[in-house]
């Protein structure tokens, strides 16, 4: 019985810890989501707010109708921001859906509609393989969104993955991961 009492311990023991393991290992040098990209996403936006590129107050756009995995409705807009040293191009992409959504519903109440902002901001130096790009996904509210897994979708996101910000825009013409213009191809 009493062995049978550690067993069991012991099992959900081992169980435990390779749970934790699970849960920990994709954080543990992972190329996104540490508490650093994270506290940079959250300078860009207060960055991309001043410039009244993000919040209540963005400048808006024409609304567009978007491609997967972006929302049904989509609006871009390209502009220069600074995060501490850092002085680049950032792309903010707002993803609209829902039921009734459409472009002139999006145009009439974008604020009903927004799901998502996506941001590519050009960062010096960051990541010269991928043409320097930090990568973020935001709730309308400014919030860094996270994953199926758990990890917050900001910086390389996800470098290294078949799957993922890099991954799918990799396929971007020009080489520049950008799929709307070629403007910051070399
Ligand atoms: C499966 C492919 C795919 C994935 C994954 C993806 N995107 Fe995109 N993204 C696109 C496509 C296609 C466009 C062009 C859509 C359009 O504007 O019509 C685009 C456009 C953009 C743009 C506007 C600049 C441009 O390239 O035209 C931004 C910013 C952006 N995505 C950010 C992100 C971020 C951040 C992530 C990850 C959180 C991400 N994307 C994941 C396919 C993808």
């Amino acid at each position: 019985m009493k062995t049978q009492c550690l067993n069991r311990i012991g099992v959900t023991g081992a169980l435990l810890a390779a749970a934790a393991v699970g849960l920990a290992a994709p954080a543990i040098g992972a190329p996104f989501g540490s508490d650093a990209d994270v506290s940079y996403a959250n300078r860009l936006w207060m960055s991309l707010k001043y410039r009244h590129l993000v919040g209540k107050d963005a400048i808006l756009s024409t609304p567009y109708k978007g491609t997967h995995p972006h929302g049904a409705i989509l609006d871009t807009i390209d502009a220069r921001t600074r995060v501490g040293d850092d002085v680049g191009p950032a792309i903010i992409k707002r993803n609209y859906g829902g039921p009734g959504v459409s472009k002139s519903a999006v145009a009439n109440n974008p604020r009903k509609f927004l799901k998502s902002v996506t941001v590519m901001f050009k960062r010096p130096g960051y990541d010269p393989e991928d043409r320097d790009w930090f990568w973020v996904k935001y709730a309308p509210d400014g919030r860094v969104l996270k994953n199926p897994k758990g990890l917050f979708l900001a910086g390389r996101v996800a470098k290294g993955s078949s799957q993922g910000c890099i991954a799918c825009h990799k396929g971007a013409p020009g080489g520049d991961m950008v799929f709307n213009h070629d403007r910051y191809a070399r």
